[in-house]
């Protein structure tokens, strides 16, 4: 992969996203109308009105007369310019933030944006998607606010065939902000599921658009069960799935997941980005609960047995068949035989 071009110190923000972002500084500690006017170039009375209008999209900023405005609680929903609040700003990765409150599939809907020219690092999340999809056109169910489904888009400089690394890339950030961010033991099975306790609590659907020699643009899209409890799921999914909320015995704050998950996203990707996919593949193996194992692989009308041993410089999966040979897998589903 090519060296990464120039990065902007910073990437350009709304004024509410730099206010809630001042409002978010350590400690929380209180902050003046005239400083955060200062701050960012407008009169008090803007920094008013903009104040207003955040109470308004369920925001509660107290305002006392000496010390100034606090942020005491954010809304359920997820709101662009709070998540671009939490992050840094030179993050690529949620650099242009959307969120629908509904959509049919967030990857089709980047998948067009990109194609009339959207920026690297655009984001877009749905509240809830009537027609998710997941990888071997299965359908993935997307009930509103109980989850995070958003697609990610990269115009990475690397040849079609290496577009696995971006899948394990992925994963490896993805698993380690839920580790984070919840303590709860996240591992992954190849090549895109989040596995928690042996259930599936998310997964990956990466679809590339490309030439002849080239990767035109990469839509990465994401779907983790977060607030969800049994009854939730689809009777068919309950089997097999879990969410962060059923493991941990609680809710968990989805706008603060997000941010973990984006940040992250944005490490791995500028690691990618820099030649460092060794670094990122060592990250991945740690958390993968693939290799080692005795396997059996569906890929098309095609089944294999074997030891997953490791991945390959494309993120391909190496498996030494039942007679020996190593085998190298790029797509197919996974099963743990013993
Ligand atoms: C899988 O495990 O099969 C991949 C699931 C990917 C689901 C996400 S939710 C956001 C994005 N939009 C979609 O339609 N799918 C992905």
């Amino acid at each position: 992969m090519s060296a990464a071009p120039d990065s902007p110190e910073a990437y350009p923000r709304s004024v509410d996203a730099r206010i809630l972002a001042a409002l978010r500084k350590p400690g929380d500690a209180p902050i003046s109308g005239i400083e955060l006017a200062q701050r960012l170039g407008i009169s008090r009375a803007a920094v008013w009105a903009r104040i207003e209008s955040l109470r308004q999209l369920g925001f509660g900023i107290i305002a006392s007369p000496h010390a100034g405005y606090r942020l005491v609680q954010s809304p359920e929903a997820l709101h662009p310019d709070d998540l671009q609040a939490r992050l840094p700003e030179c993050c690529l990765v949620g650099s242009n933030i959307h969120v629908l409150a509904e959509t049919t599939s967030t990857n089709d809907i980047l998948d067009r944006w990109a194609r009339d020219g959207a920026a690297e690092g655009t984001v877009v999340f749905a509240e809830s998607q009537t027609r998710g999809r997941g990888r071997l056109g299965r359908a993935w169910h997307s009930p509103a606010g109980r989850g995070l489904w958003f697609s990610l888009l990269l115009r990475p400089r690397i040849h079609p065939q290496a577009i696995t690394r971006i899948t394990i890339a992925t994963a490896a950030a993805v698993a380690r902000a839920l580790a984070m961010e919840s303590g709860l033991p996240i591992r992954i099975k190849w090549p895109n599921d989040l596995m928690l306790e042996g259930r599936k609590l998310g997964g990956i659907l990466t679809e590339l658009s490309a030439e002849t020699d080239g990767v035109k643009h990469v839509i990465v899209g994401i779907g983790i069960d977060v607030n969800q409890v049994a009854a939730d799921f689809p009777p068919d999914v309950r089997k097999v799935a879990t969410s962060l909320c059923i493991a941990a015995g609680q809710p968990m704050d989805r706008a603060r997941l997000a941010a973990a998950l984006l940040c992250e996203l944005d490490k791995d990707y500028r690691r990618l980005r820099e030649g460092r996919f060794a670094e990122v593949a060592e990250d991945w193996e740690q958390l993968c609960s693939t290799l080692g194992k005795h396997v059996r692989i569906q890929t098309g009308g095609r089944r294999l047995f074997g030891v997953a041993e490791t991945i390959d410089a494309e993120g391909a999966l190496l498996v030494r068949s039942e007679h020996g040979h190593l085998e190298r897998v790029i797509g197919g589903d996974v099963f743990m035989e013993k």
